[in-house]
């Protein structure tokens, strides 16, 4: 059997487990190292630098722990620390930014496209760089009426409101994503991006896909939510064809294989703040046995 690549997964927390979960739901001959750094979280009004400093720690440790490509499951590193990372170290690394941005392009009906995110990524920009960068090579609109009206230059496709979320993290971190309160702070966030008539949301922060439903039921279905963990997939499917000279064989790997045993595992967790609180909210979240769960002190990272 081919031997299973590793992909090293990090975030601030639990959001990186939406991301986790789609990767190892479509692609089944892979191996994950996932990190959630609990003890620093929210990362959503962090520096670029201690962005790139946890950046840089987060990855040495998930290399140390034999991590071939990296999927930088948080956003607000996507859209400050990344480049960076990417400079320092000598091994592949996925985005969130780039490929959100290029589906939000593809899917757009309207061209009016809409972004929830923390604070420090709305700062950034980076989701209208990356949609503008998008365009620029060669991403479309997948809808005719739209496509043409762009091409003819009659139509933007651009985001036109992005709004940050300050409160949604640490909701979801202390599991109360379900909750009534989870419930009435977004309608508050959603209001400015519902008066602005965007067709098209962005997810920009991995752990809203948690309150996914909640946003679609306050938007209404006339809202697409776009979350670009799927389009992450995609790019590291293609990354990993490229690596093994564009042949994949896929292993059939069972649920079972989730748990971690001592030669044979398919997920990893490493946290550096409880454990324990680690297992049981991502548990409920992902609806996983999340079973074996490590402690690793940032400074040892
Ligand atoms: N889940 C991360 C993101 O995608 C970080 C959120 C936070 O810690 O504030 O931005």
């Amino acid at each position: 059997m081919k031997k299973q690549r590793v992909i090293g997964i990090f975030d601030s927390g639990v959001g990186g487990l939406t991301v986790m979960k789609e990767i190892l739901e479509q692609l089944l001959d892979v191996r994950i190292v996932y990190f959630g750094d609990t003890a620093r979280v929210p990362y959503g009004n962090r520096s670029r630098e201690e962005l790139i400093r946890f950046g840089e720690e987060i990855v040495t440790f998930l290399i140390g722990q034999g991590a071939e490509v990296i999927v930088v499951a948080c956003n607000t590193c996507s859209a400050t620390a990344l480049p960076v990372l990417r400079d320092r170290f000598d091994i592949p690394m996925i985005g969130m930014v780039e490929p959100g941005a290029r589906l939000a392009v593809e899917k757009t009906i309207a061209g009016r496209i809409g972004l929830i995110a923390t604070e420090t990524t709305v700062r950034s920009k980076a989701y209208s760089s990356g949609v503008s960068r998008a365009l620029a090579k060669g991403s479309v609109p997948e809808d005719k009426v739209l496509r043409e009206a762009w091409q003819n230059g009659e139509q933007a496709i651009a985001v036109v409101k992005a709004q940050g979320c300050p409160l949604f993290v640490p909701l979801i971190e202390a599991g109360l994503s379900n909750s009534a309160e989870a419930r009435g702070i977004a309608r508050t966030y959603l209001a400015p991006l519902q008066a602005s008539g965007v067709d098209a949301l962005i997810l920009g922060c991995t752990h809203y896909p948690f309150l996914e439903e909640v946003i679609q039921e306050i938007l209404g279905d006339d809202v697409l939510i776009i979350d670009p963990a799927l389009a992450v997939v995609e790019e590291l499917r293609k990354l990993l064809q490229q690596m093994d000279g564009g042949r994949r064989l896929e292993a059939v790997v069972s649920a079972a294989d989730t748990v971690l045993g001592k030669n044979h595992w398919r997920v990893r967790y490493f946290v550096s703040g409880d454990p324990g609180l680690f297992r049981q909210v991502g548990n409920t979240l992902i609806q996983q046995p999340i079973d074996l769960v490590e402690q690793v002190m940032p400074s040892e990272c």
